[in-house]
């Protein structure tokens, strides 16, 4: 069978992976309306997969379900739900199983960030942001889990790098995602007997995404030259390893980070 060319936002890859791959296969994925979890979900849409795209803007979630749906020619369902609060995760996933009757794969993608000094973060904006990252993965998990088990999917929990030395002005999300990435870990220990797989993908300096936007503004031009792979990250990159980590290409990786920062964390000192 033929590559199947991606087609996701600002994205210059190619899928090498069969494009049947995911045929009766469900996704659910908090944050699909917008950025990098769209593409995400594009990529597993194309191939083969039916999703469900949960976010709190019901207006955006409905024209990207629609947007996907015809480029892709797979069924999504848009769902308007909040992470930080549990009933409304699990009443997303009632409605999935509802419309598909099952779900194999997850992405925990939902996040929040802005810039902010520790010494003036309020205890609020610490809190929001855990609440969205951290609270709203363990929600995730917690609803979605019986329906893994039963189908023995996958999770991938979208995190960052940022929190493997200290970034500045990034306190929230660096204490957010180090927890997203060890409650991954656990989730693989625990599940795997169960035949659940659970890996965190960890996007770099990726652009056209609101949180380049947000952490970058106008020096990402600049920065990226010195890349050690001499730009920057598209989205299609990060859809493409999410393409593999659900892939039976990765059945025996579990409980693994799997950064897609084109190397930039090993370069010290320049970036
Ligand atoms: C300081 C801020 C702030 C800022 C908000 N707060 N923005 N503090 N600097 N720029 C504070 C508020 O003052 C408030 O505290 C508290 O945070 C909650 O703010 P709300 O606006 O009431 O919360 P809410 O409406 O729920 O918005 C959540 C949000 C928002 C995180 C603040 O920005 C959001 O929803 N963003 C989602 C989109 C997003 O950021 N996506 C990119 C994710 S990228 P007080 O004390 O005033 O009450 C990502 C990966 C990063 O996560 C890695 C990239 C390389």
């Amino acid at each position: 069978m033929a590559p199947t060319a991606f087609v996701a936002p600002t994205a210059l890859s190619t899928s090498v992976f069969k494009d049947d791959i995911f045929k009766g296969k469900v996704l659910f994925c908090t944050g699909g309306g917008s950025g990098i979890c769209r593409g995400m979900t594009e990529a597993m849409m194309r191939h083969g997969a039916s999703a469900t795209i949960v976010g709190r803007k019901l207006d955006r979630l409905t024209q990207t379900a629609k947007e996907l749906s015809e480029a892709t020619g797979q069924k999504c369902l848009p769902v308007a739900a909040d992470v930080r609060q549990a009933k409304t995760i699990q009443d997303a996933v009632a409605r999935t199983i509802e419309a598909y009757g099952r779900i194999d794969f997850v992405i925990c993608g939902a996040a929040g960030n802005f810039l902010a000094p520790i010494a003036g973060l309020s205890e609020n904006a610490f809190r929001t942001v855990i609440e969205i990252d951290t609270l709203g993965t363990y929600h995730t998990i917690k609803a979605t889990l019986p329906h893994l088990r039963a189908s023995k999917g996958a999770y991938i929990h979208v995190s960052a790098t940022l929190h493997y030395r200290g970034t500045p002005y990034q306190a929230h999300v660096s204490a957010a995602k180090a927890a997203v990435d060890a409650l991954s870990g656990v989730v693989a220990v625990e599940e795997g007997p169960h035949g659940v797989r659970s890996n965190v993908l960890a996007p770099g300096p990726i652009s056209g995404t609101e949180g380049m936007d947000r952490l970058e503004g106008k020096s990402a031009d600049s920065r990226q030259m010195m890349l050690p792979l001499g730009r920057m990250g598209v989205i299609g990159d990060v859809a493409n390893a999410t393409v593999f980590l659900f892939s039976p290409a990765a059945s025996y990786v579990t409980g693994q980070v799997l950064a897609v920062d084109g190397g930039s964390e090993h370069l010290r000192g320049l970036v």
